[in-house]
């Protein structure tokens, strides 16, 4: 008789020694013998949320939860019904447990203070729906989180008061909901990639290690805008648009995230400079620009606010804008140049 061929992978197709999300989790926080475990509950409690918030997007159109609210939020923007949804199911996630101290949210006008998260260090900000103009048209939206540690006084839990800027951030990352639902996300130890397997509700190592190209092919930017920038962001643009080789190709599906996960995977540069409408940059600093940054420095990209840092940009209020650029160290310091060399 045959000897039946051992296997590692079972007959779906899905490997019971795979790396799930958790895994990974617990093991990086074996790199730093004095971690109690609650930055790792934290991620854990974002990967539960997000897989409420994947399983919901898919069935948005049937649900009746696509389209506007009617309402706007703090920024003036209308909001949509899965921006509530998705405000929701991160508050949900977080309000009955001691993980984080505070919320804030590009959906909330104010911080929401957890009542059981009197000792907690975290603050957790967060753009629960980013891209929301792409989610009735059935395109990539996104979470984006940055985990906050801010200074505190001991035993005292963190405020939201307190936070100093990016560089406050322990964790930080997005899940990016298109074709497939994507973790990304770093403590400080490089970046990692990880897909939902929605037959067994795990998000399974898919990238480990992701490094951003020293340069790339992509420029991203919303280029009806153009008009609207200052002359060195345009010569900027002219110059990559002009090259005779071709070497850039435009990218911009109107979600940060989607844009941003391109350029750190193949290289180039995400731009949303300031423009005459928004003089201080369209983009939020504490749950777009930071984590991302965060993120995309960790890949070995950079990230910049044309003259300045984006993590070393000082917090000065909760929704504060910043112009921002991140991507390939090269396209990203030839951004820094066209800037600086018109000043
Ligand atoms: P949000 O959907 O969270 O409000 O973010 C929208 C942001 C970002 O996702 C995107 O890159 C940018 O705004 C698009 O702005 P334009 O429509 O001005 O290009
Ligand atoms: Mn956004
Ligand atoms: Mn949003």
């Amino acid at each position: 008789m045959a000897t039946p061929v051992r296997t590692t992978e079972n007959p779906r197709g899905t490997d019971s020694n795979r790396m799930t999300l958790a895994r990974h989790i617990l093991e990086s926080q074996r790199e730093h013998p004095r971690a109690r475990g609650e930055l790792s509950v934290v991620l854990l409690q974002l990967a539960f949320a997000a897989k409420v918030f994947s399983h919901a997007l898919g069935r948005a159109a049937l649900a009746g939860q696509l389209g506007s609210t009617g309402e706007r939020n703090v920024q003036g923007e209308a909001t949509k019904k899965l921006d509530v949804f998705g405000n929701d199911t991160i508050v949900d996630a977080f309000a009955r447990n001691e993980l984080v101290a505070a919320i804030v949210s590009e959906e909330m006008t104010e911080p929401r203070q957890i009542a059981c998260g009197t000792r907690a260090s975290y603050v957790l900000c967060v753009d629960p729906l980013d891209g929301s103009s792409n989610s009735d048209v059935n395109g990539v939206v996104a979470t984006i989180f940055g985990v906050y540690r801010p200074p505190r006084d001991v035993g005292a839990a963190a405020t939201v008061e307190r936070l100093q800027s990016g560089r406050d951030q322990v964790a930080a990352g997005y899940i990016m909901y298109g074709p497939s639902t994507v973790f990304v996300y770093t403590t400080g130890s490089g970046v990692h990639g990880f897909t939902l397997d929605r037959d067994i509700g795990e998000f399974l190592l898919s990238h480990p290690d992701i490094r951003c190209p020293q340069q790339g092919p992509y420029y991203s930017a919303n280029l009806a805008n153009v008009p609207e920038w200052d002359e060195s962001t345009r010569e900027f643009i002219r110059h990559l648009a002009a090259r005779s080789d071709r070497a850039y190709s435009l990218r911009y599906s109107g979600a940060l995230v989607a844009d941003v996960h391109r350029i750190l995977l193949d290289g180039g540069i995400y731009l949303y400079p300031a423009d005459r409408r928004h003089p201080g940059g369209k983009l939020r600093l504490a749950y777009e620009c930071a984590p991302l940054a965060f993120v995309v420095e960790q890949a070995g990209g950079s990230a910049s606010a044309g003259m300045s840092s984006v993590l070393d940009t000082p917090f000065e209020s909760i929704h504060q804008r910043l112009p921002f650029a991140a991507g390939s160290r090269d396209e990203v310091a030839m951004f820094d140049r066209f800037i600086r060399d018109r000043c």
